[in-house]
């Protein structure tokens, strides 16, 4: 029976952190067991925020050792980069000419992001879905493991996919399903800073390649409060964000000693980071040490590009034979 494909990609703007690792790779290092995985490296997609072409090449080069040291292996899965494969900004250029201002600027990523510097407000960042949606779907995806923040994302991909289908009155693309690792809600690693989401540009970030040192301080440097009064009263945001952060890297029955000492007003949160940092520290430090290992082969690296580009741009171009058929584009002189 044919495996199930699945697309997704991360953005070569930084160290990967624990956002990063399990709201997507998590879900990468298990799916390539038993899907037709292309995970790649979405450089094009960070050159929104200009990076120097120094930093652009450093930040490929990191999050390629990263995926390998995560264990996601190109024996099982394609690993590629973006600007490898040109097909997809081919494909792009198609899909731009169906994708609506209206609903390009509706979007809330870009909403934030051009409130957040209104000073580069690029058609880069406006067409951001466009370019994701021909990245998913020049593959025929079905699936795409994503965190939470990536959802209206993956719901412009599945209108665009859609839209083409029924302009050319065919059924070409799939629309491509979320796939979460435990089968649950998409979900969001929060910060440690007291509310929202850890990432890259939050300034928040626990970093997989970070010095055990460093994620110490970090965590013991989370929000708390003075703790709770009342037994058994709810979580204000900090500290939920404390336990969640728990529940993803620590044992359950850890867990619920902290969550039952919190019910009792007994919690001692010096104790809940130090046990909170240790299990982020032993899980993150093997990773750590892979990815220097990996760092030093730039062979290794290259030879993974290299075949991972080729197999991307043979799936690749035969989806865009297609749709250059169904557009029209196609020579018959
Ligand atoms: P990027 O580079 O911002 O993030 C990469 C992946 O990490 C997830 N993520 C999180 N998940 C849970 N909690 C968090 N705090 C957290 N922070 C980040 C993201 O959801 C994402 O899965 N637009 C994409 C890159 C992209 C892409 C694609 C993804 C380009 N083309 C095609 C899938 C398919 C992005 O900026 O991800």
């Amino acid at each position: 029976m044919k495996r199930p494909i699945v697309v997704s990609g991360i953005r070569p703007t930084g160290y990967l952190h624990l956002g990063n690792y399990f709201g997507a790779v998590r879900s990468f290092v298990k799916m390539q067991e038993s899907y037709n995985c292309y995970f790649f490296i979405a450089d094009l997609h960070s050159l929104t925020t200009h990076p120097t072409p120094d930093n652009l090449q450093a930040g490929v080069k990191q999050v390629l050792s990263e995926y390998l040291a995560c264990g996601i292996d190109p024996e099982k899965a394609t690993i590629f980069i973006q600007s490898d494969v040109p097909e997809v900004t081919e494909l792009y250029t198609f899909l731009n000419m169906n994708a609506y201002l209206g609903e390009l600027e509706r979007t809330t990523s870009f909403k934030e992001k051009a409130r957040q510097n209104p000073e580069n407000v690029n058609a880069g960042l406006l067409t951001y879905p466009v370019l994701m949606a021909a990245d998913i779907i020049i593959h025929k995806a079905q699936f795409v493991p994503v965190g939470k923040d990536q959802e209206q994302n993956l719901e412009m991909a599945r209108k665009f996919a859609g839209r083409f289908n029924r302009m050319y009155n065919c059924e070409l693309f799939p629309l491509p399903q979320p796939f979460t690792f435990d089968g649950g809600d998409m979900i969001k690693v929060p910060g440690l800073d007291g509310s929202g989401k850890m990432g890259k540009s939050e300034g928040n970030g626990i970093f997989l390649y970070e010095d055990p040192k460093e994620i110490r301080k970090k965590v013991m440097r989370a929000v708390t409060d003075a703790g709770p009064t009342i037994m058994n009263s709810p979580k204000p945001e900090p500290i939920e964000n404390l336990f969640t952060l728990m529940k993803i890297v620590s044992d359950p029955d850890i867990v619920q000693k902290f969550d039952e000492a919190y019910a009792r007003c007994e919690i001692r949160y010096g104790d809940m980071k130090k046990q909170l940092a240790e299990d982020i520290v032993n899980f993150t430090a093997p990773i750590r040490e892979r990815i220097l290992d990996i760092l030093k082969d730039e062979e290794y690296m290259a030879r993974v590009a290299k075949t991972g580009a080729e197999k991307a741009r043979e799936s690749a171009q035969a989806t865009l034979k297609e749709v250059k058929q169904l557009i029209g584009v196609k020579r018959l002189f």
